[in-house]
């Protein structure tokens, strides 16, 4: 294009939709040529350029349509006539179009239609004195901005600005463009952000404040969320998009396809048009330079190139398609009108062999090699003249989508508000939802892809991390509920066994000083453990605060004690794990059920640990293990691939569960069900007849020794 071509774009029978000099404001390349001179002097002074082959004047009339300089009105003026913009620029009256649009004059004549405009002022408007006053508006009115900005409400985003159905809290509340994408400058550069495609203005990036930091700041009073319900790591790996913007209520487009030679948009699968009244979730990417989830939109692309000797793809003109479009057309008449979808290799291979023909002897290229992309497959034509496909490397693939970031539901709405399966279930969109890869597969109906495949997830990894949110979570308190209620059923039943603990002369020592200290750093470690694993396990956000300055040192104190807990219980392996090898008369011990059940008084052989407490001792060392094994990896979490990250965290979610629920137990028969026994831990010592009675096998052992001293 040429910046004529590219001031007057549109189409001049019906001047409505905007080509590319009405939506890009004036100014710059639409007043300049590439030696910083404007075009309608220079071209006055120098006429000859109009027939030379400059790009800057190449037959363009300058002289007599004048340039499009920057429109203030555009923006500044409320009511501002944008269709009229859009018509002047088509029909060449660039500079009349600020005149006309802004309504203080009419204008008729076009030098389009070779005529010279008339200029009839709007007298109302002007003083005695010529001078003119305009209600203008600073900051612009987002009206104005959405002329431009509206277009598609894909990359352009907001034609659903001020829109009822698909509204967005702020604007709700009154805030408007400027009130975040505010002038950052006296030379009108807009603070913005990062979008993740787009490449303009690179420069200006992440100059203006984002949700964190006005939210976070108070700024203009935007409320400071608590985020009690949120788990707080995901605060660090979700975009505050992902949550708070969780459904759109206009339809966006969903592709597009180039075959015809001109766009044809594909609406979201199932809505009538783009814009439509319609509701769509939206596909979820890792934004590149964050690494965090973010919803997008993505725009699949349906394009042609040629791949040139340089090895390059080149994307065809919608000219050249076109060319090769018309010559295919009659064979596709089954096709909806405008919509050819060609998906069975034998009309792709129709167009590639038409374009083969129709680009020989372009002079752009070196070699004729058409290509066919399309949901992330190249498609091309090989020396025998058959459809080759593979797997679409080329930078025209798939793209990761345009961020999402207006259309911001009210906190109610916001994942998460309903606890963890608004993500994490079989209904959630977030994982399971179906994401459309390509518009017309090979059978010609659409391809899918479960979403949580594209931020990297397994579908095995999120079933069994989802059984941990749904299922495991809610279900555990009622879990130990039941044991501890079996536990008081067992006292109430049985009653605390025989009395026997009393001091009494002589008593032996059952375990030493080393002994008895790994026993309390162990217990002491392990309730740490529990009350922040307790955190972390209901996300119990109210108790973080009250113990933690913030979440990371929660995290880091639960590794330190789980460390800690870790190397006592290795300790305790090397203490215990002689005493707790089975023996034969463990045999008998378990047919009696160690007594616990009816019978108080059996008598049942036990060595330095009964069998009871044999079984305890491997279950716990293994448990020890387990959890402090899948608790290093988590400390290593976030260079982890996410689908080990759910395995692991659930593995160590449920055996923390079962660790809990034994410790209780443990605990039980330490305590109440055996009156006394806690003085193991004080001072290690027990009566003979205690030990005679509950641990025989030992007791003889203790008294041989004593015999040979
Ligand atoms: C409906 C209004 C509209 C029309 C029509 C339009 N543009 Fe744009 N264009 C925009 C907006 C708005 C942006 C900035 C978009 C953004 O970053 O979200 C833009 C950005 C661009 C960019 C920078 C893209 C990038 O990501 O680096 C180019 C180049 C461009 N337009 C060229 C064109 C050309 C060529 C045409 C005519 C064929 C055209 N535009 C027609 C509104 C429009
Ligand atoms: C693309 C839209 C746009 C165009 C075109 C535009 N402005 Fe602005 N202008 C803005 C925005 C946005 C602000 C910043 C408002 C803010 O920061 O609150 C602004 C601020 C201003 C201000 C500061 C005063 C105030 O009320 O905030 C002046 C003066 C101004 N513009 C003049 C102009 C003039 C003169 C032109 C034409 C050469 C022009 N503008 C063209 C968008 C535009
Ligand atoms: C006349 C059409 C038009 C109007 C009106 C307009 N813009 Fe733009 N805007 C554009 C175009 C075109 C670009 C791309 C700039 C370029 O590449 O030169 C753009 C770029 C931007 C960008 C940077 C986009 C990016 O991807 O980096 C922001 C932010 C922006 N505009 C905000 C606004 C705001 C806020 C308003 C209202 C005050 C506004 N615009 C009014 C046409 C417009
Ligand atoms: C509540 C604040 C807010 C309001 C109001 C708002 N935006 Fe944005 N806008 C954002 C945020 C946040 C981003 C994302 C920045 C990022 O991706 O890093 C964004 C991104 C954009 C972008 C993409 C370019 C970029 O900044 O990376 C454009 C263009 C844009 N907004 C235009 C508009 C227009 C036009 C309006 C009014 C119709 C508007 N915005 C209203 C917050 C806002
Ligand atoms: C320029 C500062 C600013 C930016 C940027 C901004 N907000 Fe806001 N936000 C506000 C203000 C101010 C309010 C409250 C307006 C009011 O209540 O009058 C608000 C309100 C909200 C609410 C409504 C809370 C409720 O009561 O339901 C949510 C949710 C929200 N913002 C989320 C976001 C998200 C998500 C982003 C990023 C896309 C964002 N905000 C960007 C200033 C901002
Ligand atoms: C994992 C999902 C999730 C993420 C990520 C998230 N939020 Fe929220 N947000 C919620 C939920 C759920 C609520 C409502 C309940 C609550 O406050 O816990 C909420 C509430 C809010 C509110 C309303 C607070 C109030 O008191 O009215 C604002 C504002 C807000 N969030 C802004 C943000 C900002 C800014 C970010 C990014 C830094 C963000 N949120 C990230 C889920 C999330
Ligand atoms: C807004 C949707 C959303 C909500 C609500 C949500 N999650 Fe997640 N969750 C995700 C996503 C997305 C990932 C993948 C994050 C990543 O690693 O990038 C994830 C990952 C996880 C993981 C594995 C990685 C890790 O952090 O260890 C666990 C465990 C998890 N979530 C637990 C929860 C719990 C517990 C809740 C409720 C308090 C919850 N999630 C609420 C979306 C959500």
């Amino acid at each position: 294009m040429t910046p004529f071509g590219f001031a007057m774009a549109g189409d001049p029978k019906n001047p409505v939709m905007p080509g590319c000099g009405a939506c890009h404001p004036g100014g710059g390349g639409l007043e300049f040529d590439r030696d910083g001179k404007r075009y309608d002097a220079r071209l006055q002074a120098e006429p000859q350029l109009a027939q030379s082959l400059d790009g800057d004047y190449f037959k363009s009339p300058w002289d007599k349509t004048g340039v499009v300089e920057a429109d203030c009105f555009v923006c500044h003026l409320p009511g501002y006539n944008f269709k009229d913009r859009i018509k002047q620029l088509i029909m060449q009256n660039f500079k009349w179009a600020s005149t006309s649009a802004s309504g203080i004059a009419q204008v008729t004549g076009f030098v389009r239609e070779g005529q010279t405009p008339a200029v009839q002022y709007n007298k109302r408007l002007f003083n005695e004195d010529g001078k003119i006053y305009l209600e203008l508006s600073g900051p612009p009115p987002s009206e104005n901005c959405t002329f431009c900005h509206s277009f598609s409400d894909m990359r352009k985003r907001g034609f659903s600005w001020n829109d009822r159905i698909n509204h967005d809290v702020h604007n709700l509340k009154g805030m408007g463009c400027a009130d975040c994408h505010w002038s950052i400058d006296q030379e009108h550069n807009f603070a913005k952000g990062d979008e993740n495609v787009s490449t303009v203005r690179d420069d200006l990036d992440n100059t203006m404040k984002n949700c964190k930091q006005c939210h976070e700041q108070g700024f203009m009073g935007a409320p400071r969320p608590a985020h009690l319900s949120v788990r707080p790591n995901h605060l660090e790996k979700l975009a505050c998009e992902t949550c708070h913007i969780p459904t759109l209520h206009r339809a966006a487009a969903e592709g597009f396809d180039v075959t015809t030679g001109t766009l044809v948009n594909y609406p979201k699968l199932g809505a009538t048009q783009v814009g439509a009244n319609f509701d769509w979730k939206p596909r979820y990417a890792r934004k590149h330079k964050d690494g965090k989830v973010w919803p997008v939109n993505n725009l699949l692309p349906t394009v042609y190139t040629n791949q040139d000797k340089d090895g390059i793809y080149y994307p065809l003109y919608a000219r050249e398609i076109g060319k090769g479009y018309e010559k295919i057309k009659d064979k596709l008449k089954d096709k909806k009108p405008g919509r050819p979808e060609l998906h069975t290799p034998e009309e792709i291979k129709l167009m590639l062999s038409a374009l083969a023909e129709t680009l020989k002897g372009n002079k752009r290229f070196q070699q004729i090699r058409p290509n066919y992309h399309k949901g992330g497959q190249i498609h091309s034509l090989n020396e025998k003249d058959e459809i080759v496909t593979a797997k679409d490397e080329t930078w025209c693939g798939e793209g990761e989508g345009f961020n999402i970031n207006h259309n911001v539901a009210p906190a109610k709405l916001a994942l998460g508000a309903n606890g963890c399966a608004d993500c994490h279930s079989d209904e959630a969109h977030m994982f399971k939802g179906q994401i459309v890869t390509d518009i017309f597969g090979p059978d010609g109906k659409p391809t899918y892809i479960s979403s949580g495949r594209l931020i990297g997830c397994q579908p095995w990894a999120y079933y069994v991390n989802q059984f941990h949110q749904t299922y495991l979570t809610p279900y555990v308190s009622i879990i130990l509920l039941f044991l501890v209620f079996g536990l008081v059923l067992h006292y109430t039943g049985q009653g605390p066994k025989g009395a026997d603990f009393t001091y009494e002369p002589g008593e032996i020592l059952r375990f030493t000083l080393t002994e008895r200290w790994t026993h309390l750093v162990r217990m002491i470690a392990f309730l740490l453990l529990t009350l922040t694993g307790y955190i972390f396990f209901y996300n119990n956000v109210t108790l973080l605060r009250m113990f933690f300055s913030s979440p990371s040192s929660a995290v880091i104190f639960h590794w330190v004690a789980g460390l800690i807990f870790l190397g006592a219980s290795v300790v305790a392996l090397a203490h215990w794990a002689k005493d707790a090898r089975f023996a034969d008369y463990d045999k008998e011990w378990l047919k009696k059920r160690g007594g616990y059940f009816g019978g108080k008084d059996v008598a049942v052989p036990a060595g330095r640990l009964n069998a009871g407490q044999k079984i305890f001792f491997w279950l716990t060392a293994g448990l020890s293990l387990l959890m402090g094994g899948t608790g290093i990896l988590m400390i290593f979490k976030s260079s982890l691939p996410l689908t080990l990250n759910c395995l692991i965290s659930t593995i160590h979610g449920f055996f923390a569960v079962i660790f809990v629920a034994a410790i209780i137990a443990h605990a039980y028969l330490g305590t109440i069900a055996n009156p006394g026994t806690w003085r193991a831990l004080v001072d290690g010592k027990v009566g003979r007849k205690w030990a005679q009675k509950h641990h025989s096998e030992w007791y003889k052992e203790v008294a041989e020794k004593e015999e040979k001293e």
